[in-house]
């Protein structure tokens, strides 16, 4: 809170808060001269390409701060919340000014859902009587930067607004320099698992053969297979999911099949299958692995003939489809235990596409964790603007079983449980993912070479030469260290390649 107005306060040149010069006081009543035009404090991507907008919500706006705020490069729109809420309608950053001493008690109320706006940074201006509402005290702990108590300068107020919108222009320094989106479908991903998989979901969608997915759960499979049914010849046609292991399995053909009417006791009319629902497009068949037996052969048998039998019918009916399958569990051994046919296998299965772990997407965890945190702040009482160190460090060092979902899940409540603006890592409940353990340099290097080797391994799929070339070492050595590390087994259990 400032009670007047800093003399010496740097409203230009400096490029983080942290740099500025503490703030010197001027008794009430002393005037500043209007300063020229100063580039932002934050050198954002909005500010230096963009008008800087600023919104001053007051009953009656103090014209010498406007023509201020005008003069020193803001495009001010002031007037009452009625008049400007349309200013409000846009998803680039805002500075406001909000002059809460200008606002009876309801109409403070009323002002809340103009100062959760998560894209404005509120300064709000008062007096002492307002400060003991306890409606006032609300609204600025929750949702101003600061306030200005009592008379103010021009200049403070100009200081103020400069840091709010560096505050609130922050988020998009780190979304807005990196491609990391991938199309329509919002996959985030710029390390080269996440480049590599968009490579490959780019080739896999110019062909028609089917494609096998396989991945952890909540790595986003699903939302490969409409990457690539976006991106292929058939996008016109429609994109029908089907979850092999939600169905029971006495319903499983007839959802895939369909039946005719009197088919079976109950079927009152003809109900067309998934199968046939997908014609002209894409059937995707997600957690394969749990198809019942008798199902697989139904399904071989549509994969060798591309025609359907429905349930009670007697002409087949030909449809045309691409199959995208997927699964999280491992095929391979379900095959070996004979509760998959390999024959099925080897017709789905024609393209394969893996996808990463989160835990394997280095710096696209905390880029991921942005993401979300854009999409889902709104959900918030709260007006968050970023993680804390604390919460980094843990997203780091978290396994993440759970993948983007649990990245997901995990952010989302952080936001409605956060009690400040920043998230910390017990927000994501990771608070055991933190803190710097008092160890020796021996034990903290030995964990450092675990974890790189484990990393290297993911992000090559257990292949131990790719792996040992990227970590400059034999593949002797890595096969040594992955012993004495106890990794040995992941590496037998993927199919790596031991020698
Ligand atoms: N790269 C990504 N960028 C942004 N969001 C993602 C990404 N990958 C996955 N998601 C999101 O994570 C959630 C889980 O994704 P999806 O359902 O595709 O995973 P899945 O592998 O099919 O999971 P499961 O194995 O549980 O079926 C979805 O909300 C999806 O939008
Ligand atoms: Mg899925």
């Amino acid at each position: 809170m400032l009670e007047s107005a800093p003399v010496s306060a740097p409203v230009s040149g400096k490029n983080t808060l942290a740099s500025m010069a503490p703030m010197e006081i001027l008794p009430i009543g002393v005037s500043i001269a209007p300063v020229p035009p100063s580039p932002p404090i934050f050198p954002t991507p909005h500010a230096v390409s963009a008008v800087r907008n600023l919104l001053y919500i007051a009953q009656a706006p103090n014209e010498t701060l406007v023509s201020y705020l005008k003069n020193v490069g803001w495009k001010v729109s002031a007037g009452t919340l009625a008049t400007q809420a349309s200013a409000l309608k846009t998803d680039a950053p805002l500075a406001g000014i909000v002059d809460m001493a200008s606002f009876s008690a309801r109409e403070l109320a009323a002002l809340e859902p103009a100062l959760r706006h998560q894209r404005a940074g509120w300064i709000a201006l008062t007096d002492d009587n307002h400060l003991a509402d306890p409606v006032v005290c609300h609204l600025i702990r929750h949702f101003c930067f600061d306030f200005v108590n009592g008379p103010f300068s021009n200049a403070t107020i100009a200081y103020l607004v400069d840091h709010a919108y560096g505050m609130v222009s922050l988020g998009d320094i780190d979304l807005a320099d990196t491609p990391t989106v991938f199309g329509d479908e919002q996959m985030v991903g710029t390390c080269e698992a996440m480049q590599q998989l968009f490579r490959t979901i780019r080739k896999v969608a110019n062909t028609d053969a089917n494609v096998f997915i396989t991945g952890e759960s909540g790595t986003g499979k699903e939302l490969t297979a409409v990457a690539i049914h976006e991106r292929s010849p058939r996008r016109k046609g429609p994109f029908v999911a089907i979850n092999c292991g939600a169905i029971g399995n006495h319903l499983i053909q007839s959802e895939l099949f369909g039946y005719e009417r009197g088919a079976f006791t109950g079927a009152n009319q003809r109900k067309i299958g998934r199968v046939e629902e997908a014609d002209g497009g894409t059937l995707f068949l997600d957690e394969i692995g749990d198809l019942p037996l008798d199902s697989q052969v139904h399904l071989l048998r549509f994969l060798q003939e591309r025609k359907i039998d429905r349930l009670g019918g007697h002409d087949p009916i030909a449809v045309d489809v691409r199959i995208i399958s997927a699964t999280h569990i491992d095929l391979e051994a379900a095959m070996a235990d004979g509760r998959f046919r390999t024959d099925l296998f080897h017709r789905l299965c024609v393209l394969r596409v893996d996808e990463p772990p989160l835990r394997a997407r280095g710096k696209d965890i905390e880029i991921l964790a942005l993401h979300v945190l854009h999409k889902f702040r709104s959900d918030g009482r709260r007006k968050i603007i970023g993680f804390a160190p604390s919460a980094i460090e843990a997203m780091y060092s978290y396994a993440w079983t759970g993948n983007v979902r649990e990245m997901i899940n995990r952010v989302r409540r952080a936001i409605v449980m956060a009690e400040n603006k920043l998230i910390t890592a017990d927000d994501l409940g990771l608070g055991h993912c933190t803190g710097i353990e008092s160890t020796t340099l021996a034990a903290a290097r030995d964990a450092a070479e675990k974890r790189a080797i484990e990393l290297s391994l993911l992000r090559h799929r257990h292949k131990l030469s790719e792996a040992a070339a990227e970590l400059g070492i034999s593949r002797v050595t890595l096969y040594r260290l992955m012993v004495a590390h106890g990794l040995r087994g992941a590496a037998m259990v993927n199919g790596a390649d031991p020698g």
